[in-house]
């Protein structure tokens, strides 16, 4: 009886054992990449939204700017820094944002999908205070990566790049839609300004 016992009983209670002890498992972590982010250089996250040419027209934002619709990408920017104290500098335009960050042992998709999940969260919480009068329509969702910049200067030029980017589009858009409201047609409008 004891030798049959033996053989049913050992086999589950070494698994067992092994489990406790972590070891015959545990091998499967090793299939984790590791994403560190290289050393001592900046890292700039940014967020886009998904289609939110789509999004924008589905909720009637205001062309070409939208003050609420901005006023809540702020929101939720101010509230993904209130929550991660690394992230030093946060810069919007349009759909998009973006931050220079230290943290969570620069592991890239820890620091990324935190940062992605805690502005979209934050994006349908806030909504409400923004457009107390307008349904949301749908679950809306952003995109995002990290970019290294190696130098302080290199950092600057790009966040130079966005500026004149969002500068470019802001009076390109604003002249657009006040030909439009003008009277102008889309096209005429268009053909005016090229
Ligand atoms: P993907 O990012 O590739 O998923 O596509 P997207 O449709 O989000 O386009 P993209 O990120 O290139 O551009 C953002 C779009 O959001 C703009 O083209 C506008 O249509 C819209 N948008 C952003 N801000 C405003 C706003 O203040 N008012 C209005 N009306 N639309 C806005
Ligand atoms: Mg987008």
């Amino acid at each position: 009886k004891s030798r049959v016992y033996q053989a049913l009983v050992n086999p589950i209670l070494e698994d067992l054992v092994d489990l406790m002890a972590k070891s015959k498992y545990e091998y499967v972590k090793l299939f984790e990449k590791d994403d560190s982010l290289l050393l001592n250089t900046w890292l700039v996250v940014r967020l886009d939204g998904k289609s939110f040419h789509k999004f924008s027209a589905a909720h009637h934002f205001e062309k070409p700017n939208d003050k609420n619709a901005l006023d809540l990408m702020n929101q939720c920017a101010i509230a993904v820094m209130n929550e991660i104290n690394d992230i030093v500098l946060g810069y919007g335009e349009s759909d998009e944002y973006r931050k220079s960050c230290n943290l969570y042992g620069r592991r890239e998709s820890k620091i990324l999908t935190t940062i992605v999940s805690l502005f979209s969260s934050n994006y349908v919480f806030h909504w409400k205070h923004y457009f107390p009068t307008k349904e949301l329509l749908y679950p809306p969702s952003f995109d995002g990566r990290v970019v290294l910049y190696p130098s302080d200067e290199n950092l600057r030029d790009y966040l130079s790049w966005r500026q004149a980017d969002c500068h470019i589009n802001n009076l390109y858009n604003t002249c657009f839609w006040a030909l439009v409201h003008s009277g102008k047609t889309e096209s005429e409008a268009e053909n005016t300004l090229r």
